[in-house]
């Protein structure tokens, strides 16, 4: 958003994001000019004021802190070991929540986190969720189906739907996926997927998360886990020789992999369309109808609003 963050911790709990400059005399605070984390408390490189994780100045090296001395900081929630933080057009205070992280983790793998920077936008990146016929034509997948129409309430939208897809393993064997994707959408920029592959039986995560950067590009997170694998099917055999606690793992690097090559291939596009106001869509689409009217309580402005509105409004009656 256009802005340096500055993100630490200290020993208990406290997580604090916050804007990267010190409010006395606006030294980058950041750990390659020195900035440091001592006993919990983030210490200025320039004159070692020292902020705690709520962001205020809590001690100096020559004299009492002074109140105003205050970092500008961000609204934090952490889930499953991510942080998320909030930034509010002007300002604003969130106008949203994440969900409470319910999330288990006895037996899932660590994080598998991929990066990557191309110019795009929240929105473009999350219609993917909804738009299935990309998902046969950009990757492949076969037997797409809608299990349940769009759940939207508030800010929060479900898309649920259930593919096939056959990956060729160093071009000698290849697997037959079958996956039941439940997408967890809350506002612009967060969706989580719960996957259920079925022919080997596993449960997997995937976040897919946008953080724009400076009004053209964004950084795109992948972040996958996979859960506990007890009884590998006999496509995955040889994963029943490891002790369980290892098999996870494995398998979350190796589907990470095939999640990477999918997102190659949504990158050109992102990177390279234009966004269409009122999509000339196709009658089987409508959910992308609904999806661009969701979208349209995130913005500030009330013409886009609007205007996304009429583009649901304005749908063509046939394709
Ligand atoms: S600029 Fe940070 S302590 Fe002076
Ligand atoms: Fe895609």
């Amino acid at each position: 958003m256009g802005e340096e963050i500055i993100v630490w911790c200290d020993d208990d709990t406290g997580v604090c994001v916050a804007n990267a400059y010190c409010p006395h005399l606006g030294a980058d605070l950041g750990p390659d000019v020195g900035g440091c984390v001592r006993d919990g408390r983030l210490v200025c490189p320039f004159h070692g004021f020292e902020y705690d994780t709520g962001g205020q100045c809590v001690a100096t090296p020559f004299g009492p802190a002074p109140k105003a001395a205050r970092l500008r900081v961000y609204e934090t929630r952490e889930i499953a070991g991510l942080i998320f933080a909030w930034w509010g057009l002007g300002g604003r205070q969130p106008q949203w929540h994440l969900p409470p992280d319910e999330l288990d983790r006895a037996g899932w793998s660590n994080h598998h986190i991929w990066i990557s920077h191309f110019p795009g936008h929240p929105q473009e990146t999350t219609e993917n969720s909804v738009d299935l016929v990309h998902l046969s034509h950009v990757h492949g997948y076969d037997s797409v189906s809608r299990v349940d129409p769009l759940e939207i309430d508030g800010a929060f939208l479900r898309s649920r739907f259930d593919f096939c897809t056959t990956r060729r393993i160093a071009k000698v064997a290849r697997m037959r996926l079958d996956v039941a994707a439940n997408a967890l959408i809350y506002g612009l920029g967060y969706s989580f997927v719960e996957i259920r592959e079925r022919s080997i039986g596993l449960d997997m995560r995937m976040w897919i998360l946008a953080t724009p950067i400076d009004g053209e590009v964004i950084e795109l997170s992948i972040v996958s886990q996979t859960g506990p694998v007890h009884s590998p099917s006999r496509k995955f055999a040889g994963l029943a020789f490891l002790p369980v606690r290892l098999r996870a793992p494995i398998v979350n690097k190796f589907m990470a992999y095939f999640q990477k090559r999918d997102v190659l291939q949504d990158v050109p596009i992102w990177s390279t369309k234009q966004y269409r106001r009122r999509p000339r869509l196709s009658r089987t689409e409508g959910e992308i109808g609904q999806y661009r009217a969701y979208c349209a309580q995130f913005y500030a402005d009330a013409l886009t609003a609007a205007e996304c509105e009429a583009t649901v409004a304005d749908q063509p009656a046939a394709n």
